[in-house]
């Protein structure tokens, strides 16, 4: 089956700060990454450090799209152009990976989920890059849910929290609506941890209740475009008005799992992108009526496993404590620790397997649906913050 993602050719659109994530991922996978496509001079420089042979300068993603060299195409460019860049690629019938979130309303998102159901069952897969999924802590703990290790699940708590936009200087495309979307923290990582709690438990969102705040109201930003993370000049600031949120908490009344142990959870998670100290922690417990477990994305090698009435157990990744439906997901001993780009590793070689397939492996990944219902429920998250009552979708 590896053998087989060698004949696949991926294109990039996007070159920023997660571009290269992929490139990288790809290649560590032995997928050949054939062409780039952003800004003229980005797309050149992107291309000869990572020995891209085709190079579509001027967003040209059209032409990539339309490449014969190109099989698979990773649309990583802002939010605002997902949507049509995804369908553009569905209708020169190439597969397409597209980030998070799939786009700015659910009105374009339908559009998606219309044209990947227009292309059949023999039609090009669509993958949505909620790859928190893949993190064999996450499988891990999916597999123990599903199997009934914690009994009936009660109920879900965590939390979502980054500090890189604590400062009133930070400055990020994410934090205009009419460039990111409505919803800025629970848009951009909210979603990745609703995805992962969907994603264990078998089970999708069906109400919210949610409280957003926007703590600074004016921020200043630099001229020009500044890629994410990247440190910025602050001597040429201009002052803007913040229509996004700086922070959220939520409730979330879970709907029918897959299986008898997770229907109907309620869970919590407050969402922050400006939480001193916390870097990228998407950190969450599953709390059952035989234990829990727990995690946190910034030790993403190891989950606790609580019990009232026994000692409770550190688990780790790639050793006696995981089972064996994990280790398709994990290619280093234990002790030898995997995180971020492994979650995008293990992620593209679950596509990419699917793909090669002709789609007979187990579709784990997020689809076009999967990326359609986190935008509608970010609607409802709005709507509920605004009229501060539960919404149900
Ligand atoms: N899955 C994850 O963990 C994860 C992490 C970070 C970002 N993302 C998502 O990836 C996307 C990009 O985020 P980023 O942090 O890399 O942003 P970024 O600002 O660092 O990079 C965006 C890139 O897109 C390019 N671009 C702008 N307009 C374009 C267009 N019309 N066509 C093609 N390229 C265009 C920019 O020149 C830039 O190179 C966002 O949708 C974001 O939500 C996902």
């Amino acid at each position: 089956m590896a053998n087989s993602l060698h004949h696949l050719r991926a294109g990039i659109i996007g070159t920023g700060f997660i571009g290269p994530v992929h490139i990288e991922a790809l290649k560590r996978l032995g997928v050949q990454v054939t062409a780039i496509c952003g800004s003229t001079q980005s797309a050149q420089a992107t291309a000869q450090k990572w020995g891209i042979p085709e190079v579509y300068g001027n967003y040209d993603y059209r032409s990539m799209a339309a490449s014969p060299n190109v099989d698979v195409v990773h649309i990583t460019s802002p939010n605002k152009v997902h949507v049509e860049q995804s369908l553009a690629v569905l209708a020169a019938g190439k597969h397409v990976v597209c980030e998070k979130p799939l786009g700015m309303s659910s009105s374009e998102t339908e559009l998606v989920v219309a044209a990947v159901k227009n292309g059949g069952a023999k039609g090009p897969v669509f993958a949505v890059n909620y790859m928190c999924r893949f993190f064999p802590a996450v499988l891990q703990m999916r597999a123990m849910v599903q199997r009934g290790d914690l009994g009936k699940i009660i109920h879900v708590q965590g939390h979502f929290f980054q500090d890189w936009l604590l400062h009133q200087t930070d400055y990020n495309w994410r934090i205009v609506a009419s460039e990111g979307g409505k919803l800025r923290a629970v848009g951009d990582i909210g979603t990745h941890w609703i995805d992962t709690v969907s994603f264990i438990l078998g089970a999708q969102p069906k109400s919210v209740f949610a409280h957003l705040e926007t703590f600074y109201k004016t921020r200043l930003r630099p001229q020009g475009e500044v890629k994410t993370f990247a440190r910025v000049d602050r001597k040429t600031m201009e002052p803007y008005k913040v229509n996004t949120e700086d922070f959220g908490s939520l409730l979330l009344k879970f709907g029918k799992a897959k299986h008898s142990f997770a229907t109907g959870v309620h869970a919590n998670a407050s969402i922050s992108q400006v939480a001193a100290g916390w870097k990228c922690s998407l950190a969450l417990g599953i709390y059952g009526t035989l234990g829990s477990v727990r995690w946190d994305l910034q030790q993403p090698n190891e989950i606790i496993v609580g019990r009232r009435d026994e000692p409770n157990q550190i688990l780790q990744r790639a050793t006696a404590g995981f089972s064996e439906d994990v280790s398709g997901f994990t290619d280093y001993p234990g002790g030898h620790p995997e995180g971020f780009p492994d979650s995008h590793k293990m992620h593209y070689r679950a596509i990419y397997e699917y793909i090669a397939s002709k789609k007979k492996t187990p579709l784990l990944f997020a689809t076009a649906d999967d990326g359609h219902h986190e935008v509608q429920l970010c609607e409802a998250i709005l709507q509920s913050s605004k009229e501060q009552r539960w919404v149900t979708l």
